[in-house]
């Protein structure tokens, strides 16, 4: 099992039906291959940990890194894991909407990370906080 986990910046800006329709088509090619994470979005960094077998991450992650909604991509990761440290989501999303009442990243992260490795754990809780 591999692990991978990247920083981008978004291009433009995302509307919210652009990340809803980017979300749709992320989860469902996850669970056709098997592939779990969490991306983060903080209005203008993506951070995302991918899960899977090695050929499934190689073909998300190329078709990820061609994509023009974002840029700059750096890989901070590329690991094999023992188990998924993300395996119940297909491809959990945080978003940081500042202004809204329910918005919590730092919290929401601090739930989304309880499986995770502690280098793991405190790459995406500093995001989160830093959002
Ligand atoms: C920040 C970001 C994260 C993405 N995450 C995924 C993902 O986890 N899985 C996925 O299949 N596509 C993801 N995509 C979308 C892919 O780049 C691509 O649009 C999608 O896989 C459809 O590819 P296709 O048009 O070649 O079929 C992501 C795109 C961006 C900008």
């Amino acid at each position: 099992m591999r692990q991978l986990i990247y920083i981008s910046t978004v291009r433009g800006s995302q509307s919210d039906n652009g990340l809803a329709q980017l979300l749709a088509v992320s989860r469902m090619n996850n669970r056709q291959d098997d592939v779990t994470g969490l991306l983060l979005y903080n209005g203008n960094r993506f951070l995302q940990v991918l899960e899977g077998s090695d050929l499934a991450l190689t073909h998300t992650y190329e078709r990820i890194a061609t994509d023009e909604r974002h840029r700059s991509l750096v890989l901070l990761s590329d690991r094999e894991i023992d188990d998924r440290e993300f395996g119940d989501w297909s491809m959990a999303f945080e978003q940081d909407s500042a202004g809204a009442d329910f918005a919590d990243l730092a919290g929401q992260v601090e739930r989304a990370v309880v499986q995770a490795s502690p280098n793991t754990k405190a790459l995406f809780e500093s995001f989160a906080k830093a959002a």
